[in-house]
């Protein structure tokens, strides 16, 4: 009986140990944890990704940060511009797809993305709708810009004379935002029917969307969870001069494939920066408990590179590292001359950092980052940053003599903070799959613990037995000695 116990221990722990060592090569249960989670995170009528994906359960902020001149006289004497920065003022930005329809076997579906904007005074530091701000005149600067036409030339130079247009102008924060009737474009405009009377960098963008989209639901591959594979109708963009730079890359930044691991590249392609971008690992975080990716657009994303060429307009007419030009799709502009670049021209040229007073490029305030839960594929923080600026040059229509302004600059009008942050309901419901998977995965390594202990208890009775049987032995012995 006791000799039998023995053997069985013996023999469970060995068992256990192979067990636990098979499961572990051959992953079975990492495997299983794995195919649950591609099943489970597809855009699924019904499904919980899809309907965070349709509505996103946490709020989304939108921040602006506007730069006042200081010193317009001085900048028309040719002076450098120096600017102060204010801000923020915070917007709740509502989200909400809308048009949605399945594709036929449910690999694709189709939605708008309509967005609104609501004030949020405790967030902001002062009132919008009061708030001044001294910056360029970008209409009458775009006028400037289509004056080099040829035709219509004389009339804007008449105009911008006669209605003595200067080149700053003072207006809210709510004006600059979202539109203020220019009395130059509203000239303009009999001209030149698409130019709309009003002016301002969200014109337009309030209660709309960026256009019609086709995803692909992840149904077929996890990997292609909310991947773009149509824009507006098209697989590609067709202002850049390249085939590469006009790909569609990735999702829109809102959502991502679960199993991320961290040397994957990542794309986005964010409709208001006109172009799709990658973005790559860059470290280990932790929100509300939970483990995270830390992905950032690198320096490649924007550097002068021969990869970027074709994001040079017109072709070989590149500006340098950290700028786009992106006036050929700003539609909501009138085809403004704007330049985009990360907040105080982080990750761009030292030129034009140094070209403006007031510009301090930081990587905790300026990056654009996104922290992705890996299992899920969850964004648990993020904070997409850019600056708008406005390509300006030499300036004769406003009878100044200036020498910074006989070449050019970008001259910074904004920069934008678009970021979400989970909150604690959601963290709370995340982390309770993530213990459930993770206990499931570790099942191996528990059957291994069990495998130890019945080892340890075998050991122990092996020694135990050792003295027990040496015992016997010499209690066996001893009769024949004494007979
Ligand atoms: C999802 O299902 C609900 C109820 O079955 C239905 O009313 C709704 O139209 C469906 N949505 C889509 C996008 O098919
Ligand atoms: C779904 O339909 C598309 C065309 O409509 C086809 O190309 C694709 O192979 C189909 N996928 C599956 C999984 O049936
Ligand atoms: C946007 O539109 C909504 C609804 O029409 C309105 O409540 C909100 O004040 C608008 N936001 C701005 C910034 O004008
Ligand atoms: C801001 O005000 C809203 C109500 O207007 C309130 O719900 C919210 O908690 C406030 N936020 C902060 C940070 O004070
Ligand atoms: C911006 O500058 C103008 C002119 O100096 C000033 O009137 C205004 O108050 C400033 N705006 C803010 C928000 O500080
Ligand atoms: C879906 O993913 C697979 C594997 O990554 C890929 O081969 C396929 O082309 C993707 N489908 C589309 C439409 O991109
Ligand atoms: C899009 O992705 C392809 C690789 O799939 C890459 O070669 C190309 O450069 C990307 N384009 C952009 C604009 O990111
Ligand atoms: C961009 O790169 C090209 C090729 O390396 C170089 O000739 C050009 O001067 C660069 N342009 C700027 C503005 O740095
Ligand atoms: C920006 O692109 C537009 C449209 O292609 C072009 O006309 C303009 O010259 C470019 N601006 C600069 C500063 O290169």
């Amino acid at each position: 009986m006791g000799r039998c116990c023995f053997y069985a221990v013996g023999t469970l722990s060995l068992l256990l140990l192979v067990t636990s060592v098979t499961l572990l090569v051959a992953r079975v249960f990492q495997k299983a944890v794995d195919q649950a989670i591609e099943k489970n995170i597809v855009l699924r009528n019904g499904s919980e990704a899809f309907d965070s994906w349709k509505q996103p359960p946490v709020p989304v902020y939108i921040q602006f940060y506007f730069f006042n001149v200081t010193n317009p006289e001085e900048i028309l004497r040719g002076e450098i511009p120096r600017l102060e920065e204010v801000g923020p003022y915070t917007y709740r930005e509502i989200r909400n797809k809308a048009d949605i329809q399945f594709g036929e076997n449910g690999t694709t579906i189709s939605a708008v993305s309509n967005k609104a904007y609501v004030f949020v005074q405790n967030l902001s530091v002062g009132d919008a709708k009061s708030d001044l701000i001294r910056t360029l005149n970008i209409p009458a600067v775009t006028a400037m810009e289509w004056a080099q036409e040829g035709i219509i030339q004389r009339i804007i130079h008449a105009l911008i004379k006669a209605y003595q247009q200067t080149f700053f102008v003072t207006h809210t924060v709510h004006d600059l935002l979202w539109g203020y009737k220019d009395e130059l474009m509203s000239l303009i405009h009999p001209f030149k029917p698409e130019v709309p009377p009003y002016f301002g960098l969200y014109y337009g963008k309030n209660g709309t969307n960026d256009g019609d989209y086709v995803f692909l639901t992840g149904e077929d591959n996890y990997l292609n969870f909310s991947k773009i594979v149509e824009w507006n109708g098209k697989t590609s963009l067709g202002w850049w001069t390249t085939d590469k730079c006009n790909m569609i890359n990735g999702t829109d930044g809102d959502t991502f494939h679960p199993l991320i691991t961290k040397d994957e590249i990542l794309y986005v392609f964010p409709s208001d920066f006109c172009r799709s971008v990658h973005i790559t690992f860059s470290d280990y975080k932790s929100v509300q408990g939970l483990p995270a990716f830390r992905f950032t657009v690198p320096y490649e994303a924007l550097a002068n590179t021969s990869d970027n060429a074709g994001f040079c307009i017109p072709a070989g007419n590149c500006l340098g590292s950290g700028v786009l030009n992106v006036s050929i799709c700003k539609n909501e502009n009138a085809g403004a001359p704007i330049i985009l670049s990360f907040p105080h021209f982080y990750q761009a040229d030292q030129s034009f950092v140094s070209a403006i007073d007031g510009m301090h490029p930081n990587k905790d305030h300026h990056e654009t980052f996104v922290d992705i839960n890996p299992l899920t594929g969850f964004i648990l923080r993020a904070a997409k940053r850019f600056q708008i600026n406005v390509y300006v040059k030499k300036i004769d229509g406003f009878s100044v003599h200036t020498n910074a302004l006989d070449k050019y600059l970008f001259f910074p009008v904004n920069f934008v903070t678009q970021s979400v942050v989970i909150d604690k309901e959601n963290a709370g419901r995340l982390k309770s799959v993530i213990n459930t998977t993770s206990i499931v995965s570790n099942i191996p390594y528990i059957v291994m613990a069990l495998g130890v202990f019945f080892g340890l208890i075998f050991t122990w009775l092996a020694c135990r037995g050792q003295g027990f049987m040496d015992e016997g032995t010499a209690d066996e012995r001893a009769p024949l000695i004494r007979t």
